[in-house]
């Protein structure tokens, strides 16, 4: 029994590891932004907005207040592929560079961007600069098209951080879950952005859904559980001859703590009719597998085990490690620099003044 030094009494942030992960987030489901439409979500502390271009039907994902003078993107309007910005009607480009007849703009003034994709149906944005890491593919995608089905978001008051340690403690499967491991679990680390658990278990509970779950499985359900990038979670899991993917992020936002958006994906062609159904069935039970969760976080304030008294806390301090080493989101836009204050340098260090000739060349 390994003995960790113990937490300060006065714990006033539970969170472990970096406050927002630089990582793929999904902020929104396709559905939710038509062409010319623009939407406004929080990657942490920072505002992002997203719009749909006209022409290309691509997402763009911008910081949300605009690099020329502050105001929020979300007044703006799309303008073909490009964003016009409500207060001086400047025209910024996908890649964020300011076109148009726009007067000259310096190039470190262009839009801040993020790298943003579109997968079973939702709409992901890495929160940094560039994407350091693929976006995750679930295996059964590799093999053919797969039906999703969208989670309806749910905001928890913790941090990301709590959210993951949850899904992967395996401790609380039979307290919390209804489900007993059949075999010694695994848990190793994939690379520097991912870490897996695999477990096979049996349903030991008595709610329909676990009824069900039972008769389906067999009473046998295989899972790999990826923690990517620290608050994405991929639920991989073979019930039976039945294999599933959830797909679930916890985008951290600076006032009201996690919201969780996931997706279900089951093997098969979305306009087939079994496709569909078992969608929704793989949506049902996974939604009944999560309800369970819901009292238990509540005001929850967790932390890394300070004994390692189970297999579980001693996963759970490995796990706490990969947090610590996960990479901050630290949007330099979120406080704009300011620039020099140029009238309070001698008139003969001031920069030659751009006419309005030139200015609007
Ligand atoms: S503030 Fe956006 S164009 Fe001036
Ligand atoms: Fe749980």
């Amino acid at each position: 029994m390994t003995v960790r030094a113990a937490y300060p009494l006065d714990i006033i942030s539970n969170a472990v590891g970096p406050a927002c992960p630089q990582n793929w987030y999904l902020v929104a489901s396709s559905m939710e932004l038509a062409p010319g439409a623009i939407l406004t979500r929080m990657l942490g502390d920072a505002e992002i907005i997203l719009y749909r271009g006209q022409h290309s039907q691509r997402v763009t994902a911008f910081a949300a207040h605009c690099a020329h003078a502050g105001c929020h993107l979300g007044h703006g309007r799309v303008v073909g592929d490009d964003l016009r910005c409500a207060l001086h009607h400047r025209i910024i480009r996908p890649d964020g560079n300011f076109g148009g007849s726009a007067p000259r703009t310096p190039s470190s003034s262009s839009q801040p961007a993020f790298p943003a994709v579109e997968r079973f149906g939702g709409i992901f944005v890495f929160a940094g600069e560039h994407a350091t890491f693929e976006f995750p593919m679930p295996e059964i995608s590799a093999i053919g098209p797969v039906t999703v089905r969208s989670l309806p978001p749910r905001t928890f008051a913790v941090p990301w951080s709590t959210l993951i340690s949850n899904g992967m403690d395996i401790d609380h499967l039979q307290a919390v879950h209804d489900r007993k491991l059949r075999e010694p679990p695994t848990f190793r680390r994939i690379d520097e952005h991912q870490v897996r658990l695999s477990y096979c278990a049996s349903v030991t509970g008595s709610h329909l859904s676990d009824h069900v779950m039972k008769w389906i499985s067999d009473d046998e359900i295989r899972a790999s559980i990826s923690c990517i990038g620290g608050s994405m979670m991929l639920v991989e899991s073979q019930v039976g001859r039945h294999r599933t993917f959830v797909l679930l992020s916890m985008c951290p936002s600076g006032t009201t703590g996690s919201t969780v958006r996931a997706v279900v994906g089951v093997p098969g062609a979305s306009h087939r009719l079994g496709s569909k159904i078992s969608a929704r069935l793989a949506a049902w039970l996974f939604q009944a597998f999560l309800t369970k969760d819901v009292a238990i976080l509540e005001r929850m304030r967790w932390h890394e085990p300070t004994v390692e008294m189970t297999d579980g806390d001693a996963l759970m301090v490995r796990l706490c490690d990969f947090f610590r080493g996960l990479a901050e989101f630290e949007p330099t836009h979120a406080r704009p620099q300011l620039k020099a204050a140029t009238h309070l340098l001698p008139v003969a260090a001031r920069p030659t003044p751009i006419s309005r000739a030139e200015a609007i060349r």
